[in-house]
């Protein structure tokens, strides 16, 4: 199995181009399943979860070439063949989910296995299913399998409300509703820039969406989608995650392609935190120069509040902030696996059930650390380069699920990080 070697202590100065958004190629690869003509996906992120969703749509007969060394994805649903999405494939991944609603728009049935994903917390997709039954659709769960079916004629325009935010069954929501007869309205809809990007994908292919980016969105139901070719939002948890990287070890670095729109609530934080960020022509450029960052209180929220996935790395930063800062998690339960680890590696952490009050440490230790999520592994290696002598992060395989090259990336910043074998 892989790990990553890290030897902490370089300093960080360079540049680090920032990949297309996992999460929002996720939820644009299942748009393909709404039509019969080809959707090309440019500036899509190399990663295994991408290799996932392939995986998937292929299942049900959909073609997924990926061009260019997977930067761009050329789909087509033209000759589907199944709407069964299986266990095996659905288990490695929660936005598995994701075909559900195209499914069913187009084909009026799909049988959809429950999801499994990163084990941070319940998860359970409730509001993809009622946002579906809102639409007229029955839904059946039997065999650990949804089986949903769209009333006669077709998923029903409706009145969508959702109790809480939730980036996924708004996706899925939106998705159903450009082939649903009459209008949508999400309301409490997630305001994520993958939401953003998902109505713009699903306009370039003849859909009639309104208000993404707000609270409510509204889609006017049309009877067929046509072909598209749209680029892959920018990644801001990528961005965030490298944002870090010199507030953590010291130094300048630019990352490209970066946007402080998607990042303004947590580049909020760095700013308190003392942490320069400024936008540059070509991104963000982030600078430590005085001394080790100051303790910050951050809350997860829902867009545009900080983002629970950049929770992990953030800590990872005020491990060695002056003074103490409290985090409270809000999004998901039993996200602070993280702590434990870091805590080998010297950090002074408390965690009392959604809550972590972490007390700044003059140096971290490197140690060998287990990684038991995507965002749980990036923050250790982030605290493994400000840390003293080696940290050898297991179970990469989670990494890999949402960081593309993240070694070459950082190593071109003069850190000294490797793949090794165990
Ligand atoms: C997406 C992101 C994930 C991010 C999360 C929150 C993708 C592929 N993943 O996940 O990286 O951490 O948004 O920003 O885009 N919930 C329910 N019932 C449901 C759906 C969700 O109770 O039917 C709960 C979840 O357990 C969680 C909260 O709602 O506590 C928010 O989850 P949600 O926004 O749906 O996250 P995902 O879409 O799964």
């Amino acid at each position: 199995m892989d790990a990553i070697l890290v030897r902490g202590g370089a300093e960080l100065n360079g540049e680090i181009p920032i990949a297309g958004a996992k999460n929002a190629c996720l939820t644009l690869m299942p748009a393909t399943l709404l039509t019969d003509q080809p959707l090309t996906l440019t500036n899509a992120p190399r990663l295994s979860d991408i290799l996932t969703m392939t995986t998937l749509l292929q299942s049900l007969g959909a073609e997924v070439q990926p061009l260019q060394g997977g930067r761009v994805l050329a789909l087509s649903s033209h000759d589907l063949t199944s709407q069964h999405a299986d266990y095996d494939i659905v288990r490695k991944m929660r936005a598995s989910i994701l075909v559900l609603g195209p499914l069913l728009a187009r084909y009026g049935h799909a049988e959809v296995s429950l999801p499994g994903g990163c084990a941070i917390g319940a998860r359970p997709v409730d509001l993809h299913l009622k946002a579906m039954e809102a639409m007229g659709a029955q839904m059946d769960l039997r065999d650990g399998y949804v089986h949903a079916t769209a009333p006669a004629g077709g998923l029903r325009g409706a009145v969508i409300e959702f109790p809480f935010v939730s980036v996924g069954a708004t996706e899925n929501a939106l998705l159903a509703a450009t082939l649903a007869r009459g209008t949508t309205e999400i309301r409490n809809a997630a305001r994520e820039p993958e939401i953003v990007d998902l109505a713009q994908c699903l306009r370039r292919m003849g859909a009639q969406i309104e208000g993404e980016g707000t609270s409510t969105i509204s889609v006017q139901g049309v009877t067929q989608l046509s072909g598209a070719t749209h680029p892959v939002v920018t990644d801001r948890i990528e961005l965030g995650t490298y944002m870090l990287a010199p507030a953590l070890t010291g130094g300048t670095v630019e990352c490209i392609g970066g946007r402080m729109d998607l990042v303004a609530a947590f580049a909020a934080k760095l700013d308190e935190a003392g942490i320069e960020v400024t936008e540059t022509e070509r991104g963000l450029r982030v600078t430590r120069k005085n001394g080790p960052a100051r303790a910050v209180n951050v809350v997860t929220e829902p867009f545009p509040g900080f983002p629970t996935d950049l929770q992990a790395q953030m800590m990872a930063l005020l491990c060695t902030a002056g003074g103490t800062s409290v985090l409270e998690e809000r999004i998901f339960e039993n996200r602070f696996m993280h702590a434990p680890e870091l805590m080998r590696m010297g950090a002074k952490i408390d965690v009392h059930g959604g809550t972590a009050t972490v007390t700044g440490v003059d140096r971290l230790r490197g140690a060998p650390v287990m990684a038991t999520d995507l965002r749980a592994s990036v923050s250790l290696i982030l605290a493994g380069l400000a840390a003293e002598g080696e940290t050898l992060v297991k179970r990469v395989y989670h990494l890999d699920r949402g960081y593309e090259r993240v070694e070459e990336k950082l190593r071109a910043c003069g850190a000294s990080i490797e793949r090794v074998k165990e």
